[in-house]
C-alpha cells in the first residue's frame, strides 16, 4: 500500500467511528500527585496505562515531596489562578474545604453506574462526598502504624522483633551496639509527626488518640500520658542518625533495605520500596504493628478529588479516571505496587503479600471497636492548619535536645488554638 492509499484507508476507517469516540480520543486528564518514589511511581504507572488504554491522554503533574505539602502548595496556586488540574490527590477533611470553594465536580453519575455506595465502606464513602455528592474517588487504604524490620540485621545484632515499647528500646540498643543505625528516619515534619502519632496511639490507646487528634481535647493534650509521649519521642530520637535532616522517607527505607539500618517507623507505602527492590514480605523483611498499637489501625486513604472542567472531551477523560480507580483489576495491581489495601471491600486478597493480608485482617478487627482511627500526620484527622501547628511543635521538640516534654504539651495546645 502506498502512502496515499494508507492515508485514504485511515480516513475511511475514521469516518466509520462515531463522532463521540473520535472526540473522546483527544480527552486529557491531568493528575496532580506526589507519588514520585521508585515504588510509588510504579503504582501511578498502572493508572496511567489504563487511562491510555481507554484512549485518553494522561498529563502527569507529579510534585516531589513525601506527605504532599509541596503538592498542596502547587495545587493552591493553580486553583487561585483559575487553572486547577482535572484531578488531585486531596484527602480527608480537606475534601470538604475544596468542595466548599465550589471547585469540585459532581461524580454521582459515575458512582451510580459503578455502584460505589455498595463497594465502599460507609465511613470512606462519606469522606468522598461533599453535600451528599461524590466529588472524589478513593484508591486505597494505607495503614500508618507499622514498623519495618530487616531480619538479617536483627539476627546479626541478636535482636528480637519488638511488640512493646520496652522491647523496642532493647532491640534498638542491641542494633546500636552491633554497629547499625537502629532507626532509619528522615527529618521532615510529616515524618517526625508520623512517629509522634504512633507513640500517641501506643501510649494513649485509640480512644486517647481520638480525643487528642480528632476532638483536640485540651485535657488529653496536656495529660501526663502526653508528657510521656514527648519523653518517649525524645528517647526514640536518640536512635535516629544525626544526619537525618531533610532526608526523604524512601531514602530512609533504602537504608533498612540495604542493611545499614534495622528499623523504620513508616506507613505501608514503605512497602512499595521493598516491593520495587524485589524483596519478599515475611522473608526479606518483616512488617509488624508499631509496638503497643496491635489491634489499632491508623488509616490514611489516598483519594483523587476531581475539579470542574470546561471541555467535553476532558470531562469524559476525567470520568474514565474515576471509573478505573475502583475497578478490581486496577485495585489489585495498583495496591500491590503501592503497599496499601484495596479500598473495595469485595476483593480477593490471595493475590496480596503477607503484610497486606495482615493489614486486611487488622482493618476488619479494628473496625469492630475503637481501633480504627484517622491519621493526623496524613491529613485524615483534622484540618491542614491544625496539622501544621502540631507538626511545628513536634519537629521543634525533636530537634532540640534540651526541650521540655511538659512545656511541649502546653505549646501543643496553644499552637492548635491559634490554628483553629
Ligand atoms: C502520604 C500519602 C501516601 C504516600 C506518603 C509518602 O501522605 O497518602 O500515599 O505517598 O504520603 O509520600
Amino acid at each position: 500500500m502506498n502512502a496515499i492509499n494508507r492515508l485514504t484507508a485511515v480516513i475511511s476507517l475514521a469516518s466509520l467511528l462515531p463522532l463521540s469516540a473520535l472526540a473522546a480520543e483527544t480527552g486529557t486528564v491531568e493528575v496532580l500527585h506526589w507519588w514520585t518514589s521508585g515504588g510509588e511511581a510504579k503504582a501511578v504507572e498502572t493508572l496511567k496505562e489504563q487511562v491510555k488504554k481507554d484512549g485518553f491522554v494522561w498529563k502527569d503533574n507529579a510534585v516531589a515531596g513525601g506527605g504532599g505539602a509541596a503538592a498542596m502548595t502547587v495545587l493552591k496556586t493553580r486553583a487561585i489562578s483559575g487553572n486547577p488540574p482535572a484531578a488531585a490527590q486531596i484527602k480527608g477533611p480537606d475534601i470538604q474545604d475544596w468542595g466548599a470553594l465550589g471547585l469540585l465536580t459532581d461524580l454521582d453519575d459515575v458512582a451510580k453506574a459503578n455502584n460505589w455506595d455498595a463497594l465502599l465502606p460507609a465511613k470512606v464513602a462519606d469522606i468522598m462526598k461533599y453535600d451528599g455528592n461524590y466529588v472524589a474517588v478513593p484508591v486505597n487504604i494505607h495503614r500508618v502504624n507499622w514498623l519495618w524490620i530487616n531480619p538479617q540485621v536483627f539476627q546479626k545484632a541478636g535482636a528480637k522483633v519488638p511488640t512493646t515499647l520496652d522491647e523496642f528500646f532493647v532491640a534498638a540498643d542491641q542494633l546500636k551496639a552491633a554497629g547499625f543505625v537502629p532507626l532509619a528516619h528522615g527529618g521532615q515534619p510529616w515524618q517526625d509527626s508520623t512517629v509522634f502519632e504512633d507513640l500517641v496511639l501506643s501510649i494513649l490507646g485509640p480512644k486517647g488518640y481520638h480525643a487528642a487528634f480528632v476532638e483536640l481535647d485540651e485535657k488529653t493534650l496536656t495529660s501526663d500520658k502526653m508528657v510521656e509521649v514527648f519523653t518517649t519521642l525524645k528517647r526514640v530520637g536518640t536512635y535516629m542518625d544525626a544526619n537525618r535532616a531533610g532526608r526523604d522517607w524512601n531514602i530512609a527505607a533504602a537504608e533498612v533495605i540495604n542493611g545499614k539500618a534495622g528499623m523504620q517507623i513508616m506507613g505501608d507505602w514503605a512497602k512499595s520500596e521493598w516491593t520495587a527492590a524485589g524483596k519478599v514480605a515475611g522473608k526479606d523483611y518483616e512488617c509488624v504493628p508499631f509496638p503497643g498499637t496491635q489491634g489499632s489501625f491508623a488509616y490514611n486513604i489516598d483519594s483523587l478529588a476531581m475539579f470542574k472542567l470546561k471541555k467535553e472531551e476532558d470531562i469524559k477523560a476525567q470520568a474514565d479516571l474515576a471509573k478505573i480507580a475502583l475497578e478490581p483489576a486496577f485495585q489489585t495491581v495498583f495496591n500491590q505496587n503501592k503497599g496499601s489495601l484495596p479500598v473495595r471491600q469485595d476483593m480477593d486478597m490471595s493475590a496480596f503479600d503477607a503484610c497486606t493480608q495482615k493489614s486486611a485482617v487488622d482493618f476488619k478487627d479494628a473496625e469492630k471497636g475503637d481501633g480504627l482511627q484517622p491519621s493526623m500526620a496524613h491529613n485524615m484527622a483534622t484540618t491542614l492548619a491544625v496539622q501544621g501547628a502540631i507538626f511545628d511543635v513536634v519537629t521543634n521538640f525533636l530537634n532540640n535536645p534540651s526541650a521540655d516534654p511538659t512545656k511541649a504539651t502546653a505549646q501543643l495546645v496553644s499552637a492548635i488554638k491559634s490554628a483553629k
